[in-house]
C-alpha cells in the first residue's frame, strides 16, 4: 500500500497502476477516522475494480462550523494501519496546501435545488466545498467508479449533479449504511460521542423505523404530516436529543413532500443534536 502525499506522486502512482494492474480503477473518498461504514466501500471499490484508491482528507471548506472542524476527529496513523490487511493500492493523505495552493481560486457550483433544502439550507457552503474537493479529486484520481456511502443521502445526490456538470466519465455507486448492532448509522463523529450520548443515539434509527410503519399503514393520498410530527415529537422525547430537521422527501429531487403520493421512492432525512455532536442518518420507505 503506498501513501502519496501530493498530487504530482498521486498522478503518478495512478498511471503506474493502470499500466500494470488493470484499466478500472475504484475510488473512496474519505475524511478518515475510517470505520466500518468506509471499510464497506472499500471492499466494494477492491472487488469491482482492477485497484483501489482512497483519499483521506478532512476538507477545512466543506465545514460551515470552525468548532466543528477543530473536534473533527483526525487518526492518520491509526486509518492507515487500519487500511493495511486491505491490499489498497494507493491511499492519498495531502494537507490543506496541497489541495487548496494559496492564492488559487476555489470553484464555484450551482447545485439548484439540490442544495437549497436539508444540508445545503442548514449548513451554507457545505456542499460547494464537497463539490469542490470530490471535483478536484476526481480529476486527479480519473476513477472508473467512485463509492459514497448512502447515510448522506444528500450528498450522493450532489455528487450525481457535480458529475453531470463537470461531465466526468465516472459511474458513482451508493453503497448503503452500515450500522451498529443496536442500529446507529456507523460515523466518524460518534467517537465524539459521551458514554452517555451514544447509549441514547440509537433512539434515531428506532424513530425513523417507527416512521417507516406509519408509511406502510398510510394510504397513497395520506399526508406525510403526522409521520413528521411523530418523529418531531419522538425525538423531544428523548432527553439530551434535539431535532435540527427531519423532511419526508422525494428520494430523486430530495425536495420535501406533501402526501405519500408524491413521490415514487419516499426517503426521511434526520439531523439531531447530542451535545455538539450532529448525526445523520435517513431511511427509504419507498412504499407507492
Ligand atoms: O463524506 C465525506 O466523508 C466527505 O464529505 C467527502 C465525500 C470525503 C468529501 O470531503
Amino acid at each position: 500500500m503506498k501513501v502519496c502525499y501530493t498530487k504530482r506522486d498521486l498522478m503518478t502512482e495512478v498511471n503506474r497502476l493502470r499500466r500494470e494492474k488493470g484499466e478500472t480503477i475504484g475510488f473512496v473518498p474519505t475524511m478518515g477516522a475510517l470505520h466500518k461504514g468506509h471499510l464497506s466501500l472499500i471492499e466494494r471499490a477492491h472487488y469491482e475494480n482492477h485497484a483501489a484508491v482512497v483519499s483521506i482528507f478532512v476538507n477545512p471548506i466543506q465545514f460551515n462550523n470552525p468548532d466543528d472542524l477543530k473536534t473533527y476527529p483526525r487518526t492518520l496513523e491509526a486509518d492507515l494501519k487500519l487500511l493495511e490487511p486491505f491490499d489498497i493500492d494507493l491511499v492519498f493523505a495531502p494537507s490543506a496546501e496541497e489541495m487548496y495552493p494559496p492564492g488559487e481560486p476555489i470553484e464555484h457550483y450551482d447545485f439548484g435545488a439540490l442544495e437549497r433544502v436539508m444540508e445545503g439550507k442548514n449548513r451554507p457552503g457545505h456542499f460547494n466545498g464537497v463539490g469542490v474537493v470530490v471535483g478536484r479529486l476526481l480529476h486527479m484520481v480519473n476513477p472508473t467508479r467512485a463509492y459514497f456511502g448512502e447515510k448522506d443521502y444528500q450528498q450522493i445526490a450532489i455528487v450525481q449533479e457535480l458529475v453531470r456538470q463537470l461531465k466526468l466519465p465516472v459511474k458513482i455507486v451508493p453503497c448503503p449504511i452500515v450500522r451498529e448492532d443496536d442500529g446507529l448509522a456507523l460515523s466518524s463523529r460518534n467517537l465524539l460521542l459521551t458514554p452517555e450520548q451514544r447509549a441514547i443515539a440509537p433512539a434515531i434509527h428506532r424513530i425513523l423505523l417507527a416512521s417507516a410503519d406509519l408509511c406502510k399503514a398510510a394510504h397513497r393520498d395520506d399526508a406525510v404530516a403526522p409521520a413528521k410530527h411523530m418523529v418531531e415529537q419522538a425525538v423531544a422525547d428523548v432527553p439530551g436529543m434535539t431535532l435540527e430537521y427531519f423532511e419526508i422527501v422525494d428520494g430523486r429531487t430530495l425536495q420535501p413532500i406533501e402526501t405519500w403520493y408524491d413521490a415514487p421512492e419516499q426517503v426521511g432525512c434526520i439531523v439531531v443534536r447530542l451535545g455538539d455532536v450532529r448525526l445523520i442518518d435517513n431511511i427509504r420507505y419507498g412504499k407507492f
